[in-house]
Formats: structure tokens, C-alpha cells, sequence
């Protein structure tokens, strides 16, 4: 297979470049070789790579600074991967993409399946799902798989920035009427590579699973225990943690505003991915804990 990835450099790009290897020929670029900014150029870069399948983990994902940005995150995740479906309805290639719990407007009190009502409450959201429709509505096989609370060991994320506070600070305040499930881009790659190979095996199931899946950690917890977890982990393993446990506070969502709303029920009902692909995904705590001890060990 010949697989032309975008995004490497990102939590996702990043382990899909260890992931996708083993399935054949892997091209991975960066922003300087497939400018998100710069739809039309995508273009070119996917005739030239013929590839099989193309992979997009490139996004504009910083939530709050979209609010100001809205037509950079709108050309990034909207109009950049609506490209690149056109781009792959002419070569007959696979088209996998990765959206956001943040298209609902999370006031459902029950976990959201793919056909749940969208609504986004902020400019990413409103942008992932402008890419997410571009990509339905072209003629191109795709998957797109909306995640959830992301980490990973390289990159920029809550539980990172949890460990950083946790040993600075005697005292943290989070957010804890906001759930989802945390999900690791080990796991978001990994899932990928399966649901690749099994496409380029099994003619049946390529027949019907182009569609939209829901892909995340299994489980829920609020950013508060969430973070309590990170940090007691951590502080169990020997980091020098400075925050007592008393001292990590819950807040509401309304005693920290942003410039972007965020839904208060994340949670993705994930059996699709399950019935159709055979992937189960392992409790959040197993996947968070694996990347609490891989970035506390000692050297
Ligand atoms: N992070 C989350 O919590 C989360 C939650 C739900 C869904 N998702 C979705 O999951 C996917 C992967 O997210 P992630 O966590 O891996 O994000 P990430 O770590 O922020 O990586 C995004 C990547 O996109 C690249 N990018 C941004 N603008 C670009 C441009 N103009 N041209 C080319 N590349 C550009 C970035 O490049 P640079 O490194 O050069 O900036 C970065 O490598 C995205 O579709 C995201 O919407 C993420």
C-alpha cells in the first residue's frame, strides 16, 4: 500500500508515522511539504504521491485561538481537507480523517453515537464538521474518526501541562462538570493502521465502511479526576510533585471562561468502530497511565 501522510509532526501525525510503517510505502509531511494554509497546492502533492490511501492528522487545533482566527481554522479544517477528498475521489484512494467530540453541543446526558445531531459551540467545532460534511458530500471512500481529549508523550495536552503545574504550584483549581474520555494517539494511530489493513484485505468491507466512526478511550472521567489521576500516578512513581492532594480543587466551567465554549458531555459511543472493525478501545486509565510512566521514569 502506499500511503501519503499529512500532519506528521502533530500528537496523531506523529504516531502514525511508527504505525502506518509495516503497511507499505509511507510518505510523511509536514507543514513544509503540505501547507494546510494553502489548499490548492494540496493538489499537486497528492497527484504527485499517487498514494493508495492518505492519511490527514494536520488540523487547526488550538480551540480558544480560533475564535479569533475563524477563516485560518476554517482553510486548515474545512476547505484544506475538502481538497484533499477531491484529490482522492480521482484516484480511487481512501481518505482517512480525524474530527472532534466538539461537534455536539454536549447537552445530551447519554454518550453520542454517529448519527446524534450536531452542534457545534465553537469556531473549531463549527470548522471540523464544515471538513467532516466536504468529505461526505465528495465521491471519495473515507473514514473520519472523531476523537476525544487526545495526549500523547510528544506534543502539547492536559496531562502534560497537569504534570508541569503539579510541580510548580501548591494549588490546582480544574474543571469538573465537563466529561469525556482521554485518548491516546498511540491508540488513535494503531486503530488507524488496523482499519487500513483490514480495507486492503477484505474487499466486503470495503464495499460499506466508508462512513464516520467514533474512536476514543474507553470509559469517562471529568478534567478534574482526570487530573487527579495524572498527578497521583506521577506522584506515586517518585516525581517531584509539589501540589497536595487537598489542594486540586474542582471548579465549574463557569469559574474558568474561555474564549471557546466546550460541551459538557464529551462522551463518544464507540460500538460502530467495534461491530464493523473489531476495535475495542482499552479503559482510558491503562492508556493515561502508560503515558504518566513513560514521561516520569527516570533517564
Ligand atoms: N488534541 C485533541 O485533544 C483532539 C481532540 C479531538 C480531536 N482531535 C483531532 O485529532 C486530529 C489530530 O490532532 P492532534 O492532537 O494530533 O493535533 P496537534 O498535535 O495539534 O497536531 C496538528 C498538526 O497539524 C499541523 N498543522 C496545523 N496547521 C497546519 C497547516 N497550515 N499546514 C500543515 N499542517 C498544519 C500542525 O503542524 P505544526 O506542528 O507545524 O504546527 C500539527 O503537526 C485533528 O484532526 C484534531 O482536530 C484532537
Amino acid at each position: 500500500m502506499n500511503i501519503l501522510l499529512l500532519g506528521a509532526n502533530g500528537q496523531v501525525g506523529w504516531e502514525l508515522r511508527r504505525a502506518l510503517a509495516p503497511l507499505g510505502a509511507l510518505t510523511a509531511l509536514d507543514r513544509s511539504g503540505a501547507n494546510f494554509e494553502r489548499p490548492d497546492s494540496l493538489a499537486e502533492v497528492v497527484a504527485r504521491h499517487r498514494p493508495d490511501a492518505i492519511v490527514n492528522a494536520a488540523a487547526y487545533t488550538a480551540v480558544d485561538r480560533a475564535e479569533g482566527d475563524v477563516a485560518r481554522a476554517r482553510c486548515v479544517n474545512a476547505e484544506a481537507p475538502a481538497v484533499l477528498a477531491a484529490a482522492a475521489a480521482r484516484l480511487g484512494a481512501w481518505l482517512v480523517h480525524y474530527s472532534t467530540d466538539y461537534v455536539f453541543d454536549g447537552n445530551k446526558p447519554a454518550p453520542y453515537v454517529e448519527t446524534d445531531p450536531t452542534g457545534p459551540a465553537s469556531v473549531y467545532g463549527a470548522t471540523k464538521l464544515e471538513g467532516e460534511r466536504a468529505i461526505a458530500a465528495s465521491a471519495c471512500r473515507h473514514l473520519i474518526l472523531r476523537t476525544s481529549w487526545v495526549f500523547a508523550a510528544r506534543g502539547a495536552n492536559f496531562a502534560k501541562t497537569m504534570l508541569r503545574l503539579a510541580r510548580e504550584r501548591d494549588e490546582l483549581k480544574v474543571v469538573a462538570d465537563q466529561i469525556g474520555a482521554p485518548t491516546g494517539a498511540e491508540f488513535i494511530a494503531d486503530a488507524t493502521a488496523l482499519m487500513l489493513y483490514r480495507l486492503a484485505h477484505d474487499a466486503g468491507l470495503a464495499a460499506h465502511a466508508s462512513g464516520i466512526y467514533h474512536l476514543s478511550g474507553g470509559g469517562a472521567v471529568s478534567w478534574y479526576d482526570y487530573a487527579r489521576f495524572v498527578i497521583e500516578r506521577a506522584r506515586a512513581a517518585g516525581a517531584p510533585i509539589k501540589v497536595e492532594p487537598a489542594r486540586v480543587l474542582p471548579i465549574a466551567t463557569a469559574d474558568y471562561p474561555t474564549p471557546a465554549r466546550r460541551p459538557a458531555n464529551s462522551r463518544l459511543d464507540c460500538s460502530k468502530i467495534g461491530s464493523i472493525f473489531g476495535i475495542y478501545a482499552p479503559a482510558w486509565e491503562t492508556q493515561v497511565a502508560r503515558l504518566v510512566d513513560e514521561l516520569v521514569a527516570p533517564l
